[in-house]
């Protein structure tokens, strides 16, 4: 690493960096997170062309989910974040995937505290852009990264979340396996996606504006093809949180 990239990096990013499989020589944090989706041609992982997606990566559209969540955290039981289940050890690494506005990682940070490290990874630069206002620090920085492919060498997280962003993944097995390549064991993670209960079968045929419905035990059952253990799916309204263990 030159002088000049460990002088200009937030402390937060420069953390970061060290965790990753393949840091960049001269990292670009110029929009204040680590931009680490450059030209990856055939490599890349497929994209979520759809329209609710479209609306998250536009500058409006952040705003407005970023209102939208907010308001949704404070009155519905099925947005309380598990942060006490998840266990996060005070000075560890904790993982948000598709962080959206950022709050979910700031919370993160609250539960690492000063010495540890939240992570949130996403996608959408306007949401990025939002989530580095609003909840970049010390101990919480944000990747511009897929889910698909996480950045992150295997075995560097104590926990990982991921609220309302399975159902936009193209392929949420990849997502959940890289989750699960990234936990240390022991690690835990808590997932949260909308579902359409018992009507979910018609809503999987119908357009859906590339948002994915998930089938009941769909989530769990890739969580179990994974290793993790203590699966459990739990379903309050039109949203299904399912936990798991890394051994
Ligand atoms: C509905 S928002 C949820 C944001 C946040 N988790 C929350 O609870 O407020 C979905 C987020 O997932 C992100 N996302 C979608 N596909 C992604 C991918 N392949 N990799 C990373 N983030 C993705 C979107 O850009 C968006 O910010």
């Amino acid at each position: 690493m030159t002088d000049r990239v460990s002088t200009d990096l937030p402390p937060a990013l420069r953390r970061a960096l060290d965790l990753l499989i393949d840091p960049p020589a001269n990292p670009d944090v110029s929009k204040g997170y680590l931009d680490l989706l450059g030209d990856e041609g055939a490599a890349a992982p497929p994209k979520n062309t759809g329209a609710i997606q479209a609306v998250w990566a536009s500058g409006v559209g952040s705003m407005l989910y970023d209102n939208a969540q907010a308001f949704a955290r404070r009155v519905l039981s099925a947005w309380q974040l598990p942060i006490d289940w998840l266990n996060i050890p005070a000075g560890g690494v904790a993982l948000d995937v598709g962080s959206g506005p950022g709050n979910v990682t700031a919370s993160l940070g609250r539960a690492v505290g000063p010495d540890g490290l939240a992570i949130g990874v996403d996608i959408s630069e306007p949401m990025l852009a939002r989530a580095v206002k609003a909840a970049a620090g010390p101990n919480v920085g944000f990747l511009h990264a897929d889910a698909q492919k996480l950045p992150l060498r295997d075995e560097t997280a104590d926990a990982a979340i991921s609220v309302a962003v399975l159902q936009l993944i193209p392929q949420p097995e990849a997502a959940l396996a890289e989750i699960a390549r990234v936990l240390k064991p022991g690690g835990r993670v808590a997932i949260m996606v909308p579902t359409a209960g018992r009507i979910g079968e018609v809503f999987r045929w119908l357009p859906n504006g590339g948002a994915r419905v998930f089938r009941e035990d769909e989530l769990g059952d890739i969580f179990e093809e994974l290793g993790l253990a203590g699966v459990r799916s739990k379903t309050v309204g039109n949203f299904q949180w399912v936990r798991g263990k890394k051994p």
